[in-house]
């Protein structure tokens, strides 16, 4: 099968499979203040991703270009919103077009619409340097995401299955690629322990890829002839991944909160959790299929607006203040990061 037919096949079964809401920001209760001291006016929901400032706290994350037209399409729409909204936003693995120049324009175009904004390149782990530079300079990217996908090459019937070398060549990339280089999971989570790898090699950003929302083990599964039930309910959810990420960044490398983020709650718990910014798919793309670019535009104008109204209930003027904003973590996540030796109180007592 073409990449660009996996390409059209992955939009069609994302938008079918949806998200499970599995994502533990249930499990997350904020500490309510009746006197917060804040003005909406007030509010700075500006943001930064390593190196890089953005004016929103909420990311368009990596989906699609190199499928034709209708990836095209999808770039055009999703770059135009991050511009309006001064969003960060990701293009979809680019190896599509390093192995077939005619793919370009589908990712071009991101750029073409966007030309001040923070927009970063895609890769998957499989990529060597000099693919890298090449994803950068196609689309003038601010940074390059790098993406994890292991369980999503084992359910997909055409998919790797070695796995080796990954981190030595992330820390090539790291070494070679004259912009940020943020390292991403595809929905399945991180653990404490990849996530001090990563910061070992360097990378300037970690986003956590948290289960919980679009799940590539049932999307590739729709691509199956006989399923393969195992990896449907595998992996760390967003909430306890961007806990256990952020104890091990230590404020050392930018954690990035994203999988199955559906509203400004999620997005706004994500942060207090101890990520800098949250990242948005599937929702964003099953919102402009259903309802165009106005739709999309009306999403992003309501949760922006309902983000500032949380920070305002909060009593927190900037993200950093979000970073410490008290909350109780209940449930499963409650149990899980006990369970791994976690002290939830530092987050309920601050
Ligand atoms: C249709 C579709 C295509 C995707 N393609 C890519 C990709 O090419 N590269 C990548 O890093 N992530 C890709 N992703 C994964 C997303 O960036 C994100 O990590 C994942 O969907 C979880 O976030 P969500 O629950 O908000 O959708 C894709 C997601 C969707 C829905």
């Amino acid at each position: 099968m073409s990449r660009a037919k996996r390409k059209l096949d992955h939009i069609n079964h994302a938008l079918t499979t949806g998200q499970s809401r599995q994502n533990g920001f249930d499990d997350i209760t904020f500490v309510h203040k009746s006197l917060p001291d804040t003005s909406v006016e007030d509010i700075d929901m500006s943001a930064r991703i390593g190196e890089l400032s953005t004016s929103s706290p909420i990311f368009i994350n990596a989906m699609t270009g190199g499928g034709g037209e209708k990836t095209e399409q999808i770039n055009e729409a999703l770059s135009t919103a991050a511009a309006a909204f001064g969003m960060a936003i990701a293009v979809g693995s680019q190896m599509a077009a390093i192995r077939d120049k005619s793919e370009q324009p589908s990712y071009e175009v991101v750029r073409k619409v966007n030309p001040k904004g923070v927009i970063f390149a895609n890769l998957g782990s499989e990529a060597n340097a000099d693919q890298a530079k090449r994803a950068i300079d196609m689309i003038e990217a601010d940074a390059i995401q790098i993406h994890l996908n292991v369980i999503q090459e084992l359910v997909m019937p055409e998919g790797d299955r070695d796995f080796k070398g990954a981190l030595t060549r992330i820390e090539e990339i790291v070494r070679h690629a004259g912009v940020p280089v943020i390292v991403k999971e595809t929905g399945f989570g991180m653990d404490w322990d990849t996530v001090l790898q990563l910061k070992n090699a360097g990378v300037s950003a970690i986003d956590i890829g948290g289960y919980g929302g679009t799940n590539f083990s049932k999307i590739e599964n729709a691509r199956r002839n006989r399923a393969l039930h195992a990896f449907n309910g595998w992996g760390i959810s967003s909430a306890i991944s961007i806990a256990e990420g952020s104890n091990a960044a230590r404020g050392e490398v930018c954690i990035l909160g994203s999988g199955g983020i559906q509203d400004s709650l999620d997005a706004a718990k994500a942060i207090a959790l101890g990520a800098s910014a949250a990242g948005m798919a599937g929702i964003l793309l099953s919102v402009f299929t259903e309802h165009g670019e106005e739709g999309l535009h009306e999403e992003l104008r309501l949760l922006h607006e309902e983000f500032k109204w949380i920070m305002c209930a909060l009593g927190t003027k900037t993200i950093k203040e979000l970073q410490n904003a008290p909350l109780v973590i209940s449930g499963a996540s409650h149990h899980w990061l006990s369970e791994r030796g976690f002290e939830t109180s530092s987050y309920s007592r601050r």
